[in-house]
């Protein structure tokens, strides 16, 4: 049986937490949605005091003390109250497996974390109208990822290699040795999963944005803060010295759609960027 047939068989390819997954998927009104919060937090007390240590960091800059759940939600809105709850919920998943590749998981949880940071900031700097779900999207981009290194653990060192020695890129290294490529793989899941078509075509077009038509914003920003992960030691070995951001269709894509960076270098971004990620040290540690 070939690897993609595999993945396409298995119905549960990694245990995707329950509680996450409902918040994401369900179709509730905000009301619901709140409810549904403080019934998880109120069960978890670890969750809840991760949730209110988050949003009294410096990285929201609040001038008042977010004491409660209903307030954290009241405060930071209920999509990213979600982020936070799925950050926190999945990495206990991933850190549980009994893996030989911990160290590769380690480090891709980490480029998960900094690319949904980074497509927070991106956001605020954008001045993007979103219900914060770039955060979410930053953090899944690459889940496919995590099942080709959690199934075939042995393969994955071959992969490594590829990149490493021959220069490849990873969707060309994952072709040769799995066959498929974590971009399928993410769809494959995200389309299991039910999850918002946003979301999967994130984790589907992210190196491939020229495919999309639709909903091209949100897939840009989480692959224009994926570059910048990667250019900051923050990568999962894609060839970081090869990006030419400027001529990359995320940032074209962000150009048509935001006037005022027309004119704009996308190096001048970054620099504002890299500062306020260097800022949120803190903010990251707490998700590491
Ligand atoms: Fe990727
Ligand atoms: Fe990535």
């Amino acid at each position: 049986m070939s690897i993609r047939e595999k993945i396409s068989r298995v119905s549960t390819l990694i245990p995707f937490p329950k509680t996450s997954l409902e918040l994401l998927t369900g179709s509730y009104d905000k009301n619901t949605t709140m409810q549904k919060i403080i019934a998880i937090a109120e069960n978890d007390p670890a969750l809840t005091a991760k949730i209110l240590s988050i949003a009294n960091s410096p990285f929201y800059g609040f001038r008042w003390n977010v004491g409660s759940i209903p307030q954290a939600l009241l405060t930071l809105g209920t999509d990213e109250v979600t982020g936070l709850i799925l950050a926190y919920q999945l990495k206990q998943e991933i850190f549980s497996w009994d893996t030989k590749q911990k160290k590769f998981l380690q480090r891709l949880w980490k480029h998960s974390v900094v690319t949904a940071i980074l497509a927070r900031l991106l956001k605020q700097y954008l001045q993007l109208h979103s219900d914060g779900e770039e955060f979410t999207a930053g953090l899944l981009h690459d889940i496919g990822k995590l099942v080709l290194a959690q199934y075939f653990p042995e393969k994955l060192d071959d992969m490594q290699k590829k990149m490493e020695k021959d220069k490849k890129t990873d969707l060309e290294a994952e072709m040769e040795v799995f066959e498929m490529t974590h971009t399928e793989v993410g769809e494959i899941l995200g389309t299991k999963w039910s999850f918002p078509e946003v979301l999967v075509e994130t984790m589907k077009y992210h190196h491939s944005l020229e495919l999309i038509s639709n909903n091209k914003i949100l897939p840009s920003v989480v692959r224009l803060s994926d570059i910048f992960a990667e250019e900051w030691q923050y990568g999962i070995g894609e060839q970081a010295s090869s990006f030419e951001i400027d001529n990359e269709v995320c940032w074209k894509n962000l150009q048509g759609a935001f006037p005022n960076l027309e004119g704009v270098h996308s190096r001048e971004i970054g620099k504002m960027i890299r500062a306020q990620l260097q800022s949120s040290h803190d903010f990251i540690n707490l998700f590491l």
